[in-house]
């Protein structure tokens, strides 16, 4: 084995300004069976194949489901009901047996509820409601390789990344059809490709435009996330230099998990670098802070790592992490009104969370966790433990967020301050309102315009939205209030 994590000797080290007493369950695996194969040999019997029913009634029912939070679905389960007709499986199921099986019971409800989504509509012609505008959704420009992420020049171009590697110009409402040279070699392959752009907030004075994309590493099949910035001249990218990036002997295998937003905040730089696999050794990597992955980062935006971030005098530790145990990060934003990190996930299967990231502190991967493995098998036996954030808002079964955005514009000015996250699975725009560090409201915008990749406030004021488009080129809209 291991030994316990380098993290963790940090955590409790005398330079942390709050030492977490943290006690984490060591997955020593397998937790537990399958929740598939638990469901069918305990549960079927009684609540039927597809869980429709029988002499238990059906868990797929959403008006009885909203009144069950996991806690006492977890209850009911290993307790039984009080009128002793479901009996209890407490002996004969463990704590992560029936965690993945509350997880498996929401994913199946909610499969049932949304029967099978109408992926790739057309774009509504009239306006459409919402609680508070009503609004139009304008087509602005398409054909796009995944658009994965939008960034405005000071002139009022519009720089989009494709995530097949491209770099792309919309100028006056049209895409331009050549594309930016002086582009790094770029990994594309599965979740790999070009991913975020930003433009530095001094631009018109130094001409910065940040890039993070996935870099081909030494050995075969590794790649790793990495941040460059240079200046575009004459349609090219000149003067390149890294901001971020690892021994290239040191990439991981694998396409997956890469993160990986950009957010400035005066002097820094903010980023968030996804586990970079599935399997338990990388996905520990996550509390290791010899390792930058499974991490939010803060550096100066030339790349230097600022003296006073969490972790810089922690022998062996990656100074430019800013807060540890986060899965793959796909939004990160900065709240305006008080200075805020938001970060948005994505789970294993279930487990997406919202987090309000805190300097220093510890998210939980893969030691809490809501979600299961893939395969159907627990994770952990813990959803909070002392010492580790709990996410702010936890979605199972998984909607996989994608970009967070505080819309700042003054077109919609009840929108004014609240957060917007996209979704890739459910296809959805999610607005959350903001009170004192937790969200208390939850509103959906529109679904099923296709997978929102990144959502910008515009110059104009104007809410863009990138679409990626199943089988079929992407496209840019934008939201416009209908009054
Ligand atoms: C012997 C039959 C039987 C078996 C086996 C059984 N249940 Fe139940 N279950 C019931 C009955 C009956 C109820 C309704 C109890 C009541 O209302 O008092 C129930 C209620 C529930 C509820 C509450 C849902 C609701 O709408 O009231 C959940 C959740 C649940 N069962 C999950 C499970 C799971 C998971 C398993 C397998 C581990 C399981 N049950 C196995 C008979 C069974």
């Amino acid at each position: 084995m291991r030994p316990i994590f380098p993290a963790l000797l940090v955590l409790l080290a005398p330079t942390l300004a709050r030492a977490a007493p943290v006690t984490p369950p060591v997955a020593s695996p397998p937790l537990g069976r399958d929740a598939p194969t638990l469901y069918a040999e305990w549960c079927a019997s009684c609540h039927g194949e597809h869980l429709d029913g029988g002499k238990g009634p059906r868990l797929t029912d959403a008006a009885r489901w909203h009144a069950f939070d996991d806690a006492t679905l977890a209850r009911v389960i290993r307790d039984g009901s009080r009128t002793g007709e479901m009996p209890a499986f407490g002996g004969a199921l463990n704590a992560a047996e029936i965690e993945a099986l509350v997880v498996f019971l929401r994913e199946s409800a909610a499969r049932r509820r949304e029967a099978v989504p109408q992926d790739n509509q057309p774009l509504p012609t009239g306006p459409l409601r919402s609680e508070e505008h009503a609004f139009t959704v304008e087509w602005v420009a398409e054909g796009f390789d995944v658009p994965w992420s939008m960034a405005f020049l000071p002139d009022g171009r519009m720089l989009v990344t494709e995530r097949g590697g491209r770099l792309r110009i919309v100028e006056n409402g049209m895409l331009r059809p050549e594309t930016i040279g002086g582009l790094p070699p770029v990994v594309v392959k599965d979740e790999a490709g070009l991913l975020s752009v930003a433009v530095d907030p001094d631009y018109a004075r130094n001409g910065w435009i940040y890039l993070a994309y996935c870099d081909p590493g030494a050995r075969p099949e590794t790649a790793m996330t990495k941040i460059v910035r240079a200046r575009l001249r004459d349609g090219e990218l000149v003067d390149r230099e890294a901001i971020f990036s690892i021994p290239r002997d040191q990439y991981p295998k694998g396409y997956a998990l890469f993160g990986c937003r950009l957010v400035f905040d005066g002097d820094y730089l903010f980023f968030g670098i996804g586990v970079r696999g599935s399997e338990a050794a990388v996905t520990r990597d996550a509390q290791d802070l010899a390792k930058t992955t499974g991490k939010i980062h803060r550096v100066f935006r030339d790349g230097r790592v600022p003296p006073d971030n969490p972790f810089v005098h922690a022998p062996g530790a990656a100074g430019s992490i800013w807060a540890l145990g986060v899965r793959n990060p796909q939004g990160l934003a900065r709240n305006p009104r008080d200075g805020a990190l938001w970060e948005s996930e994505h789970g294993p299967r279930g487990g997406d969370e919202l987090n309000r990231i805190e300097r220093g502190q510890n998210y939980g991967w893969p030691f809490v966790t809501r979600g299961i493995n893939y395969d159907g098998t627990p994770i952990s036996d813990k959803t909070d433990a002392p010492g580790l954030v709990s996410p702010a808002v936890n979605w199972t079964p998984s909607i996989a967020p994608s970009e967070l955005e505080f819309y700042t514009g003054d077109r919609f000015p009840r929108w004014k301050g609240n957060l917007f996250m996209g979704t890739l699975a459910t296809q959805k725009l999610l607005r959350f309102v903001i009170d004192g560090g937790r969200v208390v409201h939850t509103e959906e915008i529109f679904h099923h315009l296709g997978r929102v990749r990144d959502i910008k406030t515009g110059p104009d004021g104007y809410l863009y939205v990138a679409l990626e488009l199943i089988g079929r080129p992407g496209r840019i809209v934008r939201l416009k209030p209908a009054e």
